[in-house]
């Protein structure tokens, strides 16, 4: 017996048709009109969009970070992301400076097992290569490629802690190149960055405001620009994360132009929030709001928007790093480089992304759904994910596009005590999750079994070229 999901519009991201899902099993087994219902438990879809479960690419579960770890671990994470209408997320493994890959490999799932409860992959964040000429961290990527952990990220920013130098970057990325593995890169240009900070501090510009006033869109798009002359160099694709503004755009932008092989996401925030309306400097409570690559002027968003219509930006990711204010954020109540860095964001990625993309004309249905899905499962090598086809993992999101929702702390599954969103009312909504063909968010509940997720190991695809 399976489950017909009868009557819904089904959104693909090259169409959206009328037709019948049926789920058999962990896999789709059809797609169609006028399926037969005999036999199998019906949901009726009527005045419903059925779309591919999300996937967010970039999230940060159980992670340490500044002194703390952050809010979620692979239980809240992974509900909060589900109850959102998400079904697969990449984390990041962190590779620690003089230990091996394989020991962040084996941390990381030590954090998820038993805990994950929708499908999950890892990126693994290289900081180190090991001694001499760096032999050994190279065939360890071979082997993290083989165990379907297909991309790498560098971080260009946090100087003496996760940052690398150029030297590091560009072995990493022909050994990449040659692998047909993904450089993720955080862009920002870490050592100038760091005298800003400095000089600010020594000015006594400590405020949470001054984090962000700290991070130019210069230094974003000057690492921008440096790592993907230096994948072209190496012969690799890069994927830039969390891309903010229109200065690191426009060097997106001139790569694509020259035919070279540079991917990028934006993050829900930088679409909707900006500098002058959360960060203006007027209090200790934007430090909610202190994440890296930070806010940014508000006239930098059009141009993100536009890039995603016009598909220079492939992807909607979110950057989720939460930390609670009360007793995480405060630990930089007198000095924002002791602030944590990042945001909760993995249950209202989709819910935004609608709202604000789709209900205001700027995307269709469909790019929602290739922003939110179908690309991040291409991309990242997932050839079982992110469509709702004959023969895909069951992971089924039912859409209901009239639904009003106030988004707040009080409601949400993260585990921060606030909301980026607070009180914002958004139209369009979760009403049910399938995950691998089970019902795991009823009514916008969740409904599932802790522990439930898998690891999904995903194909070295160089991003989608290869
Ligand atoms: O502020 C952020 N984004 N924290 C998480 C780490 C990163 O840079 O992605
Ligand atoms: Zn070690
Ligand atoms: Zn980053
Ligand atoms: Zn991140």
């Amino acid at each position: 017996m399976g489950v017909l999901i009868q009557h819904g519009t089904v959104v693909h991201a090259t169409g959206a048709v009328k037709a019948d899902v049926l789920l058999e099993g962990e896999s789709i087994a059809a797609v169609g009109l006028g399926l037969e219902a005999a036999g199998h438990s019906v949901v009726d879809a009527t005045g419903l969009l059925v779309m591919p479960g999300g996937i967010d690419v970039h999230t940060h579960l159980d992670m340490p970070f500044g002194g703390t770890v952050s809010a979620d671990d692979y239980r809240t994470g992974t509900i909060a992301a589900a109850v959102g209408g998400t079904t697969t997320v990449i984390d990041f493994a962190l590779q620690a400076k003089g230990h091996s890959m394989r020991e962040a490999l084996d941390i990381w799932l030590a954090k998820s097992r038993g805990k994950a409860c929708i499908d999950y992959s890892l990126h693994m964040a290289i900081t180190d290569l090991g001694p001499g000429d760096g032999h050994s961290g190279l065939k360890e990527m071979e082997e993290m490629v083989s165990e379907g952990i297909s991309s790498f990220k560098l971080f260009m920013a946090y100087p003496n802690v996760l940052m690398i130098d150029d030297g590091l970057m560009f072995r990493v990325m022909q050994k990449a190149g040659a692998l047909n593995a993904l450089c993720c890169i955080h862009a920002e240009n870490g050592s100038a960055i760091d005298i800003v900070v400095e000089q600010m501090v020594a000015e006594g510009k400590t405020a949470p405001h001054y984090h962000a006033l700290s991070r130019s869109t210069k230094a974003e798009a000057e690492a921008t620009h440096r790592s993907i002359a230096l994948a072209e160099m190496a012969g690799a694709t890069v994927y830039i994360v969390h891309l903010s503004n229109e200065d690191a755009l426009r060097e997106l932008k001139h790569a694509q132009e020259r035919g070279l092989r540079a991917i990028a996401e934006t993050c829900t925030q930088y679409l909707v929030l900006s500098i002058e309306e959360q960060m203006p400097g007027k209090s200790w409570e934007e430090a909610k709001y202190v994440f890296t690559p930070p806010l940014r002027e508000k006239k930098n968003q059009e141009p993100l928007w536009g890039a995603l219509e016009d598909g220079s930006l492939a992807v909607v990711s979110t950057d989720h790093c939460p930390f609670r204010f009360a007793d995480q954020k405060s630990l930089g109540k007198d000095d924002f480089r002791k602030i944590p860095n990042g945001g909760p964001g993995v249950e209202n990625r989709l819910q935004i992304l609608w709202h604000f993309g789709v209900n205001s004309g700027r995307i269709t249905p469909e790019r929602f759904v290739e922003l939110s899905c179908t690309a991040p499962a291409r991309i990242f090598g997932m050839a079982n994910k992110g469509e709702i086809a004959v023969g895909k993992d069951a992971d089924v999101l039912l859409w209901d596009p009239a639904k009003d929702y106030t988004i707040s702390a009080a409601t949400q599954c993260m585990a921060t005590d606030y909301s980026m969103f607070e009180g914002w009312t958004v139209k369009g909504n979760v009403k049910h999750v399938f995950s691998r063909g089970e019902l795991v968010v009823e009514d916008g509940t969740w409904v599932g079994e802790t522990g439930r997720g898998r690891f999904v190991k995903r194909k070295a695809n160089a991003g989608g070229y290869a």
